[in-house]
């Protein structure tokens, strides 16, 4: 593990009205302690997830578009309104890594099909933009993830197969046993919350917390529906409106 710590500066801020200070998620946090080498954000759409992640990986220096540190190019909107007011706390510091976005990802292939002078050997020996999105996804995983590294990832599973997400639970795996890898991860996808021994961070209830993974929407109620399907769909669609 590398990064342990990550601290709100509240004296720097100037307006606690104001996104993304207003979020109840960043509103109320003060310090979150990461404690194992997978840490997966959950939490409702728009809970602030992505927003926190993003302000890792600006404080990380990687390309807040999505990228590491040597990925230099823009996107419109990709820059961290929050960066500037979290502290890292490191032990030891690593600066390799990679920032995964993945509704930016098609300028991330964009940017390395212009760059690239190696025959794209960190991904696969193709240019994403000839595979597919999940095999573009897994190549990246495959081939570029190596080395003492922190991965932000933000949303893999948007490309990926269940069976491809059984496969990215084995890549994670293989990377972060050997002591080797860091991953911060926002999902909602109750496969990849499944790794063992991962910390779970809730964003939900106003609050950045531990929680356990069978006690998670995406564990039960997946659950629910796959056991009950057509009693759970009765009683959505007789809903009032
Ligand atoms: N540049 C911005 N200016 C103002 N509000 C913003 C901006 N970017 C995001 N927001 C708001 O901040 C909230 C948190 O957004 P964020 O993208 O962090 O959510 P999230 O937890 O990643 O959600 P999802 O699961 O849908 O990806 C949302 O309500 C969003 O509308
Ligand atoms: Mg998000």
């Amino acid at each position: 593990m590398f990064l342990k710590r990550i601290t709100l500066l509240r004296e720097d801020i100037p307006s606690m009205d104001r996104y993304p200070f207003s979020m109840p998620s960043i509103k109320t946090l003060d310090e979150i302690h990461l404690e194992s080498n997978v840490t997966f954000f959950v939490g409702e759409n728009g809970s602030g997830k992505s927003t926190l992640l993003e302000a890792i990986a600006d404080k990380c220096d990687f390309n807040t578009a999505g990228g590491g540190r040597n990925n230099t190019y823009d996107v419109y909107a990709s820059e961290s309104a929050l960066g500037k007011y979290i502290r890292l706390s490191w032990l030891p510091k690593v600066t390799n890594g990679f920032f995964l976005r993945a509704e930016s990802f098609y300028n991330f292939a964009t940017h390395i099909d212009e760059v690239d002078d190696t025959g794209f050997r960190s991904y696969g020996g193709r240019s994403l933009h000839e595979q597919s999105h999940g095999e573009s996804f897994l190549s990246l995983f495959l081939h570029r993830f190596k080395g003492k590294s922190i991965y932000l990832l933000d949303e893999p599973e948007a490309a990926l197969s269940p069976a491809r997400q059984l496969t990215f639970l084995k890549i994670i795996h293989d990377l972060a046993s050997k002591g080797d890898a860091q991953f911060i991860i926002a999902t909602h996808s109750p496969i990849l919350l499944g790794y063992p021994d991962a910390d779970i961070l809730s964003f939900d209830d106003g609050h950045i917390s531990k929680i356990e993974y069978e006690m998670t929407d995406h564990y039960q109620i997946t659950k629910y529906f796959l056991q009950h399907r057509e009693k759970f769909l009765s009683e959505i669609f007789s809903e009032e409106e």
